[in-house]
């Protein structure tokens, strides 16, 4: 079978883990099947399986993060690899070496796996292109245009809480245009087959042509939480926003922060989520955040399956094709 995915082998494995789009419902599935396997794992005390034993991970954030870069290192130790957090901040990379030569000097190290969080969009992709046979790329963030990990921990949260997604109505609410996150999970969403997927938000806040990414356009929080099963809470992304397009923070939460009383609009049972980090009183009140049904702890904890899932898999696809 010939296929031009970087993501995929020829077998269908997968090879590196850069975006939702290009892998299928099988993959995703796969996916959130194994992570269900790796929370026993995470639950018991003893945390760790061999899986990645003599295998080395490098984590490379050129940009902040608090979870994800944590729960890989976890997930990675977790899976007995070594791995190597590599310090951006007083790393060459700030005396001007490029990319890729970070990246080769890197791989004379012999790393196996590199995970990356970039500002740039594409520069997962571009690391995969570059990387030797048998090496992995895995996207940790990557400007504006892909967090599939994240997407994926959601999926596992949505699907632990409501166990399926075909009669389920999702709604994605705040800053879209600029959200990675936003896009990967709208791709997963869709690629499980989940009923309905809204995105709420003001115009000045969404990607041009938002109904193409297969998504029913809400500008008005109150008629998008309509009997929803799933609210997905965004940050307001200021450091990707260029020019004023917001009136200010104040009225923001008027029109778009999650209160209590607004949730009453989604159905009784419906789960409230947020990637983090959270700003609370700017998109979700307080009591929303820490009452009944907020998952976002939750997330956090799946993340670590999850991401022990992707490398898994990982591992087990390049063993599979050599
Ligand atoms: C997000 C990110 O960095 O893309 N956070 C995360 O990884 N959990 C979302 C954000 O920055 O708002």
């Amino acid at each position: 079978m010939k296929n031009n995915n970087l993501q995929l082998s020829s077998e269908g494995k997968l090879k590196h883990f850069l975006s939702i789009e290009g892998l299928n419902h099988s993959i995703l599935s796969d996916i959130l099947d194994t992570a269900e396997s790796f929370t026993s794992v995470t639950e018991r005390s003893i945390k760790k399986v061999p899986i990645l034993r003599g295998k080395t991970v490098a984590n490379l954030f050129f940009e902040a993060s608090t979870r994800t870069r944590s729960t890989f290192e976890l997930a990675a130790q977790r899976l007995s690899a070594d791995i190597l957090n590599l310090n951006i901040d007083t790393s060459a990379a700030v005396k001007g070496e490029s990319l890729l030569d970070t990246l080769h000097n890197l791989e004379a190290m012999q790393i196996d796996m590199f995970v990356i969080r970039h500002q740039d969009s594409g520069s997962a992709h571009f690391f995969a292109q570059h990387v030797n046979p048998g090496v992995s790329v895995l996207n940790a963030g990557d400007g504006q245009h892909a967090h599939p990990t994240q997407a994926m921990l959601d999926m596992f949260t949505i699907r632990r809480h409501k166990h399926q997604f075909e009669n389920l109505t999702v709604a994605i609410v705040g800053d879209i245009k600029h959200s990675r996150v936003a896009r990967s999970q709208i791709h997963a969403l869709n690629l499980l087959n989940t009923g309905q997927v809204r995105v709420v938000a003001p115009p000045t806040l969404l990607p041009e042509q938002a109904e193409t990414l297969g998504v029913q356009v809400y500008h008005k929080l109150n008629k998008g939480l309509k009997d929803v099963d799933v609210v997905i809470m965004l940050r307001l992304q200021k450091e990707r926003m260029t020019g004023a397009l917001l009136p200010s923070e104040k009225e923001y939460f008027r029109q778009y922060g999650l209160t209590a009383e607004r949730l009453k609009l989604a159905k009784a049972d419906a789960i409230v989520m947020h990637p983090g980090p959270a700003n609370r009183g700017i998109e979700i009140e307080s009591s929303v955040m820490d009452g009944n049904q907020s998952v976002i702890l939750q997330q956090v904890t799946y993340g670590i399956a999850v991401r022990m899932a992707v490398m898994s898999m990982i591992v087990s696809g390049a063993v599979e094709s050599s």
